[in-house]
């Protein structure tokens, strides 16, 4: 079978990092056809300069990398440095990048390679707000029908919130554009809380990265090792949640995951719920599903998984 052709659409971010890591070392399953920086754990300017950082950690400069919204479509930004650091990529010290943005917008080059592929080809994976993907349908309606599934992380049921105690980062920083992105109907399979706090990195986990020895190894195990000193507090577990690579893990081997099929809506006028992920998990409305949300992980499988691609790197 082909690899399935991609848009990495991203707020680089530790845990983004080591997502943009896993696919760029899939290749047999993964063609990453342009990475998209949006705003999000920090500004723009800092997001769109560490997927770059990342892809020449992977050894792969050639990667196309644009810059998309710098705030979200209709509030002021709200950022995570008390989780990512200044940097938003704070643990390992890491090379300023040498490869070039491209020229134009990641709004643009999405809504383009959309028209370019032949339609039901190109697979989104957002793992940040959802701010480009939200302008891109707003400004090229055609792309709706051309899109053949989004793989997004983001929002939470069981789990509730990360950033209030209802709401999930991604999904809050831009609630509206999450809305136009659920309201869609586009096929959207969900990566949420309920799963990404079950990814957790314990110290042999983290061990298993640092000993592979190589660059993109080491410096995962010390990304984790940055963010898990505020998770681990946070949540007094027994390590920080692995949230991204979940969604380019679910594109090399869905079976990892289960979920179910179901109506999910976005909050976006109570103050108090803003940015609340409304998941009918026990199907008590008669709202029609529009998601795939899933719930459960085989998170000893996906940590061999990660291990064994960073490996190749
Ligand atoms: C999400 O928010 C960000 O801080 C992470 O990169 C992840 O995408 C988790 O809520
Ligand atoms: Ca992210």
């Amino acid at each position: 079978m082909s690899p399935r052709k991609i848009i990495i659409d991203t707020d680089p971010g530790q845990d983004d990092a080591v997502a943009i890591l896993l696919a760029l070392a899939s290749p047999e399953e993964i063609e990453v056809l342009g990475i998209t920086a949006v705003a999000g754990n920090v500004p723009l300017p800092l997001t769109s300069k560490n997927a770059r950082i990342v892809c020449e950690l992977a050894g792969k400069p050639e990667v196309k990398v644009f810059a998309g919204c710098d705030a979200p479509l209709s509030r002021p930004l709200v950022t995570a440095e008390h989780v990512h650091g200044k940097t938003g990529l704070d643990g390992p010290d890491l090379p300023d990048p040498q490869m070039a943005l491209q020229d134009g917008h990641a709004v643009d080059f999405i809504i383009e390679t959309l028209r370019a592929e032949p339609a039901g080809t190109v697979t989104l994976c957002p793992l940040g707000p959802l701010t480009n993907v939200a302008t891109a349908l707003q400004k090229a309606p055609d792309i709706v029908d051309r899109i053949q599934e989004i793989v997004l992380m983001g929002g939470a049921y069981f789990e509730v919130g990360n950033i209030t105690p209802t709401a999930e980062f991604n999904i809050y920083v831009d609630p509206e554009a999450a809305d136009i992105v659920f309201k869609s109907g586009i096929r959207i399979t969900v990566m949420p809380l309920d799963v990404t706090h079950k990814a957790l990195v314990t110290k042999p986990r983290n061990d298993a990265f640092r000993a592979l020895g190589t660059a993109a190894g080491v410096a995962v195990a010390e990304m984790t090792d940055f963010f898990e000193r505020f998770d681990k507090e946070k949540y007094g577990s027994n390590g920080a949640p692995l949230h991204d690579p979940c969604v380019t893990a679910y594109l090399i081997n869905p079976d990892l995951f289960t979920g179910r099929h179901i109506n999910v809506e976005i909050e976006t006028a109570s103050e108090l719920t803003l940015g609340m992920t409304v998941a009918d998990w026990w199907g008590v409305t008669d709202r029609a599903p529009n998601a795939t949300f899933m719930g459960d992980i085989d998170a000893d499988g996906f940590f061999a998984l990660l291990t064994e691609r960073l490996a190749r790197l």
